[in-house]
């Protein structure tokens, strides 16, 4: 399987549903799936997820993933610590759009209590299809990591 259709996937509870649903669209389209949880509904610590997940990513070894949690806002700030890491939370088409064009984002954060299944599903799929557009955002992406 290719690179770009393996995927990290992961939640806490407040994402779990979305997650599950998420984890089933995407295996019908093909995508194999890395789920690192949650695997129930039951109330867990958003960092015991995502610090596995984005170390995965920071170390090369899944090049993109889907983190969700009730707003996006625990997950995301968790991923951005990994230096290799550039986790953007979008809540609609076109910053995810702009996410993969401007900032290479190798991680789509959700908020599941703020989006549809429908809205979910879309700005996944522009994620999962926008190139990096390079250039100018080349330079400026090399200048996010601290040493
Ligand atoms: C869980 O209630 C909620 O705090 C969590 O999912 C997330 O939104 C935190 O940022």
């Amino acid at each position: 399987m290719s690179e770009s259709k393996i995927l990290a996937l992961g939640s806490d509870h407040a994402g779990y549903d979305l997650k599950q649903f998420i984890k089933n669209e995407l295996i019908v389209q093909g995508f194999d799936i890395k789920d690192f949880g949650c695997y129930s509904p039951d109330s867990v610590d958003y960092p015991d997820i995502i610090h596995p997940l984005a170390q995965e990513i920071n170390e090369g070894r899944i090049k993109r993933g889907i983190i969700l949690c009730g707003t996006g806002i625990g997950v995301s700030i968790v991923a951005n610590k990994y230096p290799g890491v550039r986790a953007a939370l979008c809540c609609d088409v076109e910053r995810a759009r702009l996410s993969r064009r401007h900032n290479d984002a190798n991680i789509l954060a959700l908020g599941a209590r703020f989006i549809s299944t429908d809205e979910a599903m879309q700005i996944i799929r522009v994620f999962l299809e926008t190139e990096f557009e390079g250039g100018r955002h080349q330079q400026r992406v090399a200048k996010i990591p601290i040493s």
